[in-house]
């Protein structure tokens, strides 16, 4: 293990991935927000010195093309997104050290800063490349401004990216069709000079990084065929004029490309809170690798922080992150999250329903591990909050403080007992190690199975029955339970542990408690406590939910009133097949029955689910386009057909092991009528 265990002595800074200033925020930006929050107030609560920072994105053509179409200038738009997530960040207790903006003037003086070093470094380069064109527009059409084929997949893609297929990072020049997305116009490729970061010159350094790199597993394993394969040089220029000017003579024209400064506003922000606060120093962390970098993103863009990143950090003599935690996917009942569609819980929607911040951080932190996806359902999530908040926590609270303040008027004079300090300690220890694991699911639980002890020790204990002199020590073990589930749990639920450390009196702010406060013994004296939660009864969810179906069908509508001309062709029938093929070719096919073991979507891509299947033999992984088409929950167990000897692909960096066959545009799963089992061959 290349790394000490949390706490060290030295300093940490968590980051979140920057939200491009460009629309609402929804539960899909939350989850990272409110994980990367709750995992750096975590290591707080374990002793570490962490600080928490990010920044709005502010560059890139998505912005520049949305503001053209409002008619403001792309500062203009961007900073009003800005000012808006600066407002509704801490709405959710998601509360930044530093928050800045790329486009502030620490991030452009670093960013230029790096630039130079590369340069001086002798790791740029200038070369020669076909860049799009549009003629009619006499425009140049950097990244989201050209789309086009994927030259991996084949899928359709983005100029910078393959948004929809394999999920690559494109290089300019390499999109195949290139359509211009200001006229609809076919592009040309016409010959430019462009800046380019040489990666190959950091290729070891990336090789040995990536085998030092902690954090979750799609992250430390994805980027391995690329490291280890050729590594093509990175474009550092684009042609537009929004965007942090290319520092030097002969470029004036050009600036840099937005993963060039997003990222470099982590070490932007940084500097910005040790300016500010000066107790905190950026350099020893980010320049001296004396300190700890983790950065907390989507698993959409783990290739640019696990590759272009540590590259761009070597290249500038900087240190490395020494973690890279990336999220799932949020889908909303068991459909991909879309913002067009409106399937989508909006931040600010969310807070007018009156539904508490701290439920929802919760439920993003805990309803599945930092990988996997979160399936959102209001009923979820009801379920969730009422079953482990209110019926556990919030009861087990109220219960104990009720007795202590009722017969003891607070903490009973008594000593704590041996089981319940070591089952506290029990607590402090698997906390502890869950943050080392970068498992939040399992320390947010943790605290949760506290108070569950904490209720089944009242149960068996019966203090009620007892006389106060029996009672004393029962209650002084209920109220150091709670004290220690509050701290536990303040992570996740910043201002419910807050009410309960209001509740016994406690001073200061659970924020500043530590796991070493589980075991310091409460105030003597407190008064009565209140309930923390209230539950989301059924009529409440029956609400919310009609109120989202409605406004997806609303969305839905809209867009089929635009597409009824093309529905009704599609209903028609494909004309049958001309060619006839040979019984060999057919038999050639390894068709088998399969059953579904798990089921879940791929972050960034739409359509996409990748399934577990069971056939007989072995368990495949297989990428199917049905994330929109079915209940992803409902999948596991369902038996389906699939090619079995396909050629494996790739698509959004997950490989595809075969196929599942399905009819029509609704994806309707083949199976067989009887139980077939698992590799059953389909003759
Ligand atoms: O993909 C995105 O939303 C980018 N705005 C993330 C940038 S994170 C970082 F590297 F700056
Ligand atoms: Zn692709």
């Amino acid at each position: 293990m290349t790394y000490e265990d949390f706490p060290t002595d030295e300093q940490t800074v968590v980051t979140a991935g920057l939200p491009y200033a460009n629309g609402d925020l929804h539960i899909g930006h939350l989850r990272s927000y409110v994980n990367a929050d709750a995992f750096t107030r975590g290591l707080r609560k374990l002793g570490q010195d962490a600080i928490y920072v990010s920044g709005s994105d502010m560059h890139g053509t998505p912005i520049a093309v949305n503001a053209a179409e409002e008619g403001v200038s792309p500062e203009e738009f961007a900073l009003r997104h800005h000012e808006q997530y600066e407002q509704t960040f801490p709405k959710f207790n998601v509360d930044f050290d530093q928050y800045g903006h790329t486009h502030d003037e620490t991030n452009t003086e670093l960013t230029k800063e790096f630039v130079r070093k590369w340069e001086e470094n002798g790791h740029v380069h200038e070369k020669e490349i076909n860049v799009a064109y549009d003629p009619e527009a006499d425009q140049w059409l950097p990244d989201r401004y050209v789309e086009g084929t994927c030259p991996y997949c084949g899928e359709h893609a983005r100029g910078d990216e393959c948004d929809e297929g394999c999920q690559r990072h494109l290089e300019p020049g390499e999109i195949e069709d290139p359509v211009s997305t200001l006229t609809g116009n076919p592009a040309e490729y016409r010959v430019r000079d462009h800046k380019f970061l040489r990666l190959s010159d950091v290729q070891e350094h990336l090789q040995g990084f990536i085998n030092r790199l902690e954090g979750t597993s799609n992250a430390q394993n994805q980027p391995r065929e690329w490291i280890e394969g050729e590594l093509e040089d990175f474009c550092i220029t684009r042609d537009m004029d929004w965007g942090i000017d290319y520092p030097g003579e002969g470029s004036e024209d050009l600036v840099l490309y937005v993963w060039v400064d997003a990222p470099i506003e982590y070490v932007s922000t940084t500097k910005q809170y040790s300016e500010r606060t000066g107790d905190f120093d950026w350099e020893p962390v980010w320049k001296d690798g004396d300190g700890h970098i983790v950065h907390i993103i989507g698993r959409d863009i783990i290739q640019h922080h696990t590759v272009y990143w540590p590259a761009m950090l070597e290249a500038a003599d900087y240190a490395e992150p020494r973690a890279v935690c990336a999220t799932g996917f949020v889908n909303i009942d068991g459909k991909g999250l879309s913002t067009s569609k409106n399937r989508a819980i909006w931040a600010e929607e969310y807070l007018d329903e009156g539904v508490h911040p701290d439920l929802l951080r919760y439920y993003m932190a805990t309803a599945s591990g930092f990988e996997r996806d979160v399936n959102f359902s209001w009923d979820r999530f009801a379920e969730r909050v009422n079953s482990e908040l209110a019926d556990v926590v919030g009861n087990f609270v109220y219960r104990a403080l009720l007795f202590a303040t009722r017969n003891f008027d607070g903490t009973p004079d008594a000593d704590v007992s041996a089981d319940v300090e070591t089952e506290i300690a029990d607590a402090m220890d698997d906390y502890e190690d869950a943050l080392n694991d970068y498992d939040l699911k399992s320390a947010g639980e943790r605290a949760v199975a506290l108070a569950r002890y904490g209720n089944e020790y009242i149960q068996r204990n019966e203090p009620w029955k007892l006389d106060d002199e029996e009672a004393a020590p029962v209650i002084r073990d209920c109220v150091q339970l709670v004290k220690a589930v509050a701290v536990l749990l303040q992570p996740f639920v910043p201002e419910k542990a807050d009410e309960i450390w209001a509740q016994i009196e406690e001073d200061n702010s659970v924020a500043d408690a530590t796991i070493g406060d589980c075991l310091q013994a409460p105030p003597a004296a407190f008064g009565e406590p209140e309930e923390l939660f209230t539950k989301v009864e059924d009529e409440r969810v029956e609400e919310l939910d009609e109120k989202l179906q409605e406004k997806i069908e609303a969305a839905s509508s809209d867009e089929e009133e635009s597409e009824d001309v093309s529905e009704a062709s599609e209903t028609e029938l494909e004309p049958l097949a001309d060619e006839r093929v040979s019984f060999e070719d057919f038999q050639a096919l390894d068709l088998r029955v399969g059953e579904i073991e798990a089921a879940e979507g791929i972050e960034g891509a739409d359509d996409l689910a990748r399934l577990e299947v069971d056939i007989g033999h072995e368990v495949r992984q297989i990428v199917a386009g049905i994330k929109q088409l079915h209940d992803l929950d409902e999948l596991p167990g369902k038996r389906v057909v699939i090619v079995a000897n396909l050629e494996k692909a790739e698509l959004f960096g997950v490989e595809s092991n075969g196929m599942i066959l399905a009819a029509g545009e609704d994806a309707d799963l083949l199976t067989t009528h009887e139980d077939s089992e698992p590799g059953t061959k389909i003759k």
